[in-house]
């Protein structure tokens, strides 16, 4: 934090030449959700004349992607949102997108050799059912999970109100104070068992639905944990057309510039007392260049990943964040369900959609889903546990053949989608920082606490903000504590 403290100093002291120019050209280097949130915060604030370079590697959506099985797309990374998704909905309603209709669908719980929860209706953690089993664990999960989002949410008023943080603990502190830092450096199973929760509970339920969304089980961060058990509510939902399709809406309402290349290193150029920063990326094997006041960087960086960016001319806080990814595969199957498997020999009688697993030592998925395809019409009906179905497979390695042929009775065909889904969540590690220059920023910071696509379009917005109040020296609206406080008196 010093080093951020020397920062703005530099920053004051030099940028008074050009206070009230805005900036000319902004680069953003990932066309993913966060990205893509990010050209368009950015272009909000700043107006339409700034020129926003958006660099994509891969393709725009990044891991918000599809899979077509049998002329029909289904979603092969991020499926679906909470409840909690401020950003997520305002951007569906700005872009003129729906939500895609709910499908009933009952989900249970496997523990490797049998079901161990089974569901009555869509809602996994129906009350009855789960209390029959687990008494008041559930109750204190909920309460748990409620009070840790009422204070997440207090981010949306800061943001509405031009807050910004230079680093992801001040951020947390100012919506959570110390329990907030605190559970990013304790375990889920921790933290619960505190409040009255059982390790059965934690064990057969909890590891479930963490194995479900992160790949992870209990040992995980707390604080990634509660992001990631808001879902437990239900009302999850996702985009008609394809999630994806907010990052394409967004980049071209911003009419952002996209360069599909591959960005290598960034260097520092002063020029009027103003950083600039000379992008260099390579397309089509050739290296090119380009000069911009703002630089974004919405894709992982970490050491061993494949965005390995270089920086010259400055040293950027890195040592912070070394870490690694837990990688996840998807692998969509269009088959015919064994359900033996789950202890049902007649298919007909399998009442399930989708089944989560807890970590038996032999299990090797963690979560399986009868799909629906990104657009259904209104007689859309779920296909049959009977009939050929498109079934979405989660697991932390690709399957192999024994596993697909213990899964399935026979399948037409296989097709996988492997991501660097999410930082792996030891309950120790230092938090890294947004600001790693003077206009050179991290929106992926972020993803070190928790890791959702809500939380990076919360990260894009930040990281706007504290661009843009660098920018025009506004630092009352930095990294300020006591906002709760500060908020009430200003309204
Ligand atoms: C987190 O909070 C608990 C309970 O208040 C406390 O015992 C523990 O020492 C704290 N841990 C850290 C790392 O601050
Ligand atoms: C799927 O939904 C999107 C968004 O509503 C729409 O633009 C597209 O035309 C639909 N495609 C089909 C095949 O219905
Ligand atoms: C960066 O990664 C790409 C692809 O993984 C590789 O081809 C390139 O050599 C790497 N560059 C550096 C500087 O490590
Ligand atoms: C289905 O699952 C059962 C029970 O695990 C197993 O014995 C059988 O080999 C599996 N495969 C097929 C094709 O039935």
């Amino acid at each position: 934090m010093a080093g951020a403290a020397v920062l703005l100093v530099t920053l004051v002291a030099s940028a008074a030449a050009s206070r009230d120019t805005p900036p000319r050209k902004i680069a953003v280097v990932g066309a993913g959700i966060g990205g893509s949130a990010a050209a368009h915060f950015l272009q909000q604030l700043f107006g339409p004349r700034v020129q926003i370079d958006v660099y994509e590697k891969g393709t725009v959506g990044g891991r918000l992607a599809t899979i077509t099985v049998n002329k029909q797309q289904y979603e092969s990374g991020g499926a679906s949102f909470n409840s909690f998704s401020l950003h997520m909905q305002d951007f569906v309603k700005l872009l003129g997108l729906k939500q895609r209709r709910e499908v009933a669908g009952k989900s249970a719980i496997f523990g490797g050799e049998q079901l161990i929860l089974e569901e009555t209706d869509w809602y996994l953690l129906n009350l009855f059912r789960v209390w029959w089993h687990y008494g008041i664990s559930f109750l204190r999960l909920q309460m748990w999970v409620e009070e840790v989002m009422e204070k997440f949410m207090r981010i949306y008023k800061y943001q509405a109100h031009g807050y910004a943080f230079s680093g992801v603990e001040e951020l947390l502190y100012s919506v959570g104070e110390y329990t907030f830092i605190n559970m990013t450096q304790r375990s889920v199973a921790e933290c619960l068992l505190e409040v009255g929760v059982t390790q059965r509970f934690i064990d057969e339920v909890i590891t479930a639905l963490l194995r479900a969304s992160y790949g992870q089980s209990a040992t995980m961060a707390a604080f990634a944990g509660a992001m990631s058990l808001a879902g437990i509510q239900g009302n999850l939902w996702a985009v008609e057309g394809g999630n994806k399709l907010v990052c394409s809406g967004l980049l071209k309402l911003t009419k952002a510039n996209v360069i599909h290349a591959r960005v290598t290193s960034v260097a520092l150029h002063n020029t009027e007392g103003r950083a600039l920063y000379q992008v260099w990326y390579e397309k089509e094997d050739k290296m090119h260049s380009d000069f911009y006041d703002i630089v974004v960087i919405a894709t992982p960086l970490y050491v061993g990943s494949d965005s390995n960016i270089t920086f010259d001319g400055f040293q950027p806080p890195f040592e912070e964040f070394v870490g690694s990814f837990q990688s996840t595969v998807t692998s969509l199957v269009h088959g015919y369900l064994n359900s033996s498997y789950f202890g049902f020999p007649d298919p007909k009688l399998f009442p399930f959609a989708s089944i989560l697993s807890t970590d038996a030592p032999n299990l090797f998925f963690c979560a399986l889903d009868n799909m629906c395809p990104v657009n259904i019409s209104a007689t859309f009906r779920r296909k049959q546990p009977q009939e050929a179905a498109i079934w979405r497979v989660l697991s932390p390695q690709p399957l192999e053949r024994p596993q697909l042929k213990s899964l399935f009775r026979s399948y037409y065909s296989v097709q996988t989608a492997q991501w660097q889904a999410y930082p792996q969540y030891g309950s120790r590690m230092a938090t890294p920082l947004f600001a790693l220059h003077d206009q050179l920023f991290y929106l992926n910071a972020l993803e070190w606490v928790a890791s959702s696509v809500e939380i990076s379009a919360v990260a894009a917005k930040n990281v706007a903000l504290l661009a843009y109040n660098r920018w025009y020296q506004d630092l009352d609206k930095i990294d300020q504590k006591d906002l709760i406080h500060k908020i009430k008196t200003e309204l």
